[in-house]
């Protein structure tokens, strides 16, 4: 079995005397594709930005490739090879999709101290070099010219990706990747994924269950802050505590939703 990549240890955040994280336990294994699932407000999102260190946490600890990155800057933990894609894609809607891949090249390349990327001229292909990497894995390449912003919603979606793996990461938070997307763009994203966890390790949050009992080899649950459970997609399908998790939450909102064109 591989080593372990990632882990905390009683990782908690309060804002205020709210817990949206609560003492969680977790640890996930170089290669894996790990989903976390859990009702709105669950606190998946929290959780990832704790472990990519675009907030601190209030208590506990997290530890990556053997060492603790607890109080460590989000810059440095890219350095180190995480990554986060956002829940709303975080680009920039003025500059080309070229210039967006650039972006997230030049923070990886500006992290590398080897000589030969001391000279500038070398330093600037070798960003191109990352950029268009990032983009072909996304399928985006064709559109590197384009305005971001004018892109389609999916294509925002894969470029924020795009961003991410230019800093050529070991592991891949990927927050909602395929929401708001069209059945077409769930299937492209769906294959885009596995294809990036062959590569590296992926912890996903998606509300979109097929995908996610497609694609997980394991799932984590949260609920109100906590781990509720941990399992195969099976076990987890099968889990009670799960099923009334989501009966709190999504389901009985779905089902307050009227259909398209119901009547009042
Ligand atoms: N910066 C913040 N300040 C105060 N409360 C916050 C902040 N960020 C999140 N919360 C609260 O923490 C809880 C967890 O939020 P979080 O965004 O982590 O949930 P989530 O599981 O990602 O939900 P969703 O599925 O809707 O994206 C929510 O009650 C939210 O209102
Ligand atoms: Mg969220």
């Amino acid at each position: 079995m591989s080593d372990v990549i990632l882990s905390t240890n009683g990782l908690t955040k309060k804002f205020g005397a709210f817990s949206a994280n609560s003492e969680i336990d977790f640890f996930v294994r170089e290669g894996e594709l790990r989903a976390v699932i859990g009702p709105n407000g669950a606190g998946k999102t929290t959780f990832f930005n704790l472990l990519a260190g675009i907030m601190p946490a209030t208590s506990g600890e997290i530890r990556f490739k053997g060492a603790e990155i607890t109080r460590l800057p989000g810059p440095e933990r890219v350095a180190r090879g995480i990554a986060k894609a956002f829940q709303t894609a975080s680009i920039y809607p003025d500059d080309t999709v070229f210039q967006n891949a650039r972006l997230g090249a030049l923070a990886r390349v500006q992290g590398m101290f080897a000589p030969e990327f001391l000279k500038p001229s070398r330093r600037l292909g070798k960003v191109d070099e990352i950029a268009n990497e990032a983009l072909a894995l996304v399928d985006l390449v064709s559109l590197g010219g384009e305005r971001a912003g004018d892109l389609s919603h999916g294509d925002k979606k894969r470029l924020d990706i795009a961003l991410a793996l230019a800093t050529q990461p070991t592991i891949l938070l990927l927050d909602e990747p395929v929401a708001g997307m069209s059945i077409e763009e769930v299937h492209k994203t769906d294959r885009l994924i596995r294809l990036l966890a062959k590569r590296m390790t992926v912890l996903i949050i998606e509300h979109d269950m097929d995908l996610i009992m497609g694609i997980s080899d394991s799932i984590t649950v949260l609920h109100q802050g906590k781990v509720l459970a941990e399992g195969t997609p099976a076990e987890i399908r099968a889990n009670q505590m799960v099923q009334e998790a989501y009966l709190g939450g999504h389901v009985q909102e779905a089902l307050a939703t009227p259909a398209p064109g119901a009547k009042p």
